[in-house]
Order: C-alpha cells, then sequence, then structure tokens
C-alpha cells in the first residue's frame, strides 16, 4: 500500500495532482466527464474582479509539442465566480479548490482575493502575476521583484487562506522573482506558467495568433519548468506547485524529486481531458516501480 498524501500550505490533499488553471474551466464541465473528486484539486480559470471577453481570435496556434494560447483572461468576473460557478462547483467537488486570481492593477489583486476570503470551498489562492497575454497586468507584475513583493503583500493583507504565487518563465532569473514572493510573504510559489512565443501562417505571412505572441506550454516545456522549479527549491523555503509539460505519472515524480510538493496538470488536459484521472490511476504502480512508499518524502529528493 503506497501514500500519495501531501500537505499544500497547511491542507492536506490525497494525491499531490492537480489541474492548472485555464485547462480545467470551473471543474463542473469535467465532471461530466469523470468523478473529478479523485483529483487532490484542481486551480480554476485566473478570475478578475470585471468580467473579461478576452482577446481577439485566433486566440491558438498548435505547434509540436504543445500549444500557444493567447485567451485574455476571459472570465464571468469574481461576483458570477462566487455566486454561481463555485457553487455549481460545490454540487460535484466535495475538496478545497484553488482560486486562480487576476488583476490589472495591485489593488484589483487585493480586492478579489478579499472577496473571495469568505468562499469555504476555496483552500488556496493563486496569485497569477505571470499571464503573457494581458496587456494591463499579468507578466507585466510578475518580471520585477519588486511589483511581485507588493501583490503578494497586498493579498497577504486581504485573505486568511494560503497565498500562492505563480510564476512566468519569461524572466532572466525566476529565484530572484521567487525570492520577492517569500519576502511579502508568500506561502507559496507555483511555476511555471507559459512562455512566451508565436507562429506564422505561411500562407498570409502573418502570426496565427490574432495578438501575434501567446504562452506557449505543453510537453515541450517539460525540462525548462523542471529546471526553475529545481533551482527555486534551492532559493526558498516554502512549498513549490511544479507546474509545465506534466502528462505521466513519471513526471510527477520527477517534479516532486525536483522540488515541488504538488504539481499541476496543463496542456495535457486539452490533449485528453482524463489525463489528470489516468496519472492519479498509474502513481501506485510507478511508485512500486521505483521503490516509493510516501510521496510526501520525496519532495527535492534530487538536491
Ligand atoms: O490568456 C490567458 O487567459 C492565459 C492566462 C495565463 O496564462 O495565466
Amino acid at each position: 500500500m503506497v501514500d500519495m498524501k501531501v500537505n499544500l500550505c497547511g491542507i492536506t490533499m490525497e494525491n499531490p495532482v492537480m489541474a492548472a488553471s485555464g485547462t480545467f474551466g470551473y471543474g463542473y464541465e469535467f465532471a461530466e466527464l469523470y468523478d473529478i473528486n479523485i483529483l487532490g484539486s484542481f486551480s480554476f480559470k485566473g478570475t478578475t474582479l470585471e468580467p473579461r471577453f478576452g482577446n481577439p481570435t485566433p486566440r491558438i496556434a498548435e505547434c509540436e509539442a504543445g500549444l500557444i494560447n493567447s485567451i485574455g483572461l476571459q472570465n464571468p468576473g469574481v461576483d458570477a465566480v462566487i455566486n454561481k460557478e463555485l457553487p455549481t462547483l460545490g454540487k460535484v467537488f466535495n475538496k478545497p479548490v484553488m482560486a486562480n486570481v487576476g488583476g490589472s492593477s495591485v489593488e484589483d489583486y487585493g480586492k478579489v482575493a478579499g472577496m473571495m476570503d469568505g468562499c469555504e470551498n476555496i483552500g488556496w489562492i493563486e496569485v497569477n502575476v505571470s499571464c503573457p497575454n494581458v496587456h494591463d497586468g499579468g507578466m507585466a507584475f510578475g518580471t520585477d521583484p519588486a511589483v511581485v513583493q507588493e501583490v503578494t503583500e497586498t493579498v497577504k493583507a486581504s485573505t486568511g487562506k494560503p497565498v500562492i504565487i505563480k510564476l512566468s518563465p519569461n524572466v532572466t532569473d525566476i529565484t530572484a522573482i521567487a525570492r520577492a514572493c517569500e519576502r511579502g510573504g508568500a506561502d507559496g510559489v507555483s511555476l511555471v506558467n507559459t512562455m512566451l512565443g508565436m507562429r506564422i501562417d505561411l500562407k498570409t505571412g502573418k502570426p496565427i495568433i490574432a495578438n501575434k505572441m501567446g504562452g506557449f506550454s505543453g510537453s515541450a516545456i517539460f525540462p525548462v519548468a523542471l529546471r526553475m522549479v529545481y533551482q527555486v527549491y534551492e532559493a526558498v523555503d516554502m512549498p513549490i506547485v511544479g507546474i509545465g509539460g506534466i502528462s505521466t505519472a513519471e513526471q510527477v515524480i520527477e517534479m516532486m524529486m525536483a522540488g515541488a510538493t504538488a504539481v499541476q496538470i496543463g496542456a495535457a488536459n486539452l490533449v485528453n481531458p482524463y489525463v489528470c484521472r489516468d496519472i492519479i490511476n498509474d502513481l501506485p504502480d510507478v511508485m512500486a516501480k521505483y521503490g516509493i512508499s510516501s510521496l510526501s518524502e520525496i519532495t527535492g529528493g534530487a538536491h
């Protein structure tokens, strides 16, 4: 019998597998396919103070080993999330969920996090300072350590829930950003969000994505994400959620050995909507194969 339990910022999860924000809707859509209570948890679509229509189309470009997206944080706004999406989710999911929060200003992040503070089914606040697809906010906040620290402090002052800052890989030194989160009082970090990329349509000679560039994710970025998790583990003393190109139980274990306490599965959900369930089902056998009896003991084992 293997033990898959992990503890993320004071909340025990049955297993470390979460679905990543933007690839799993508000969860109940996937509950039509399987019982999503098998998940450790998931992070719902980035939520802002006001509703957002998102970017012009095309918003997606397929690539050899992943895809580029430029959704533009389309979401119905925090009021609708609290009054409609979360109650609907509550009918099919009985675990704490992670709330991904976006903002156009530092104050916005604090307001949205504060409004979510009273939501019982929200376990963690994941602060998205890494979306590459919006002009006001997003990645612009996540590439300057001073601003990251300010956003972290503001969100921490607005909520009693654990605050996890989602980091961008589009920086020279991700450890400097992670340290800024720690100075700001973050409870954890999640990394990485997407890498800025683009494709050009040979027929038109123009960028495929209407916004020209977007965030690249998928299996191609796994080694980059793993390297950054490894570096951040050595730089800070707080839990890490490892994200980037994971699609197998073996990669979950690899990411945990690099330093992750839990992981998020992103683009793979768009290829196989059952991938999180499949990974969780595969984990016991893969753990047994490598002589792992308890997942919580392997975090950072590669150091
Ligand atoms: O465009 C988007 O909505 C993507 C968000 C993100 O990468 O955080």
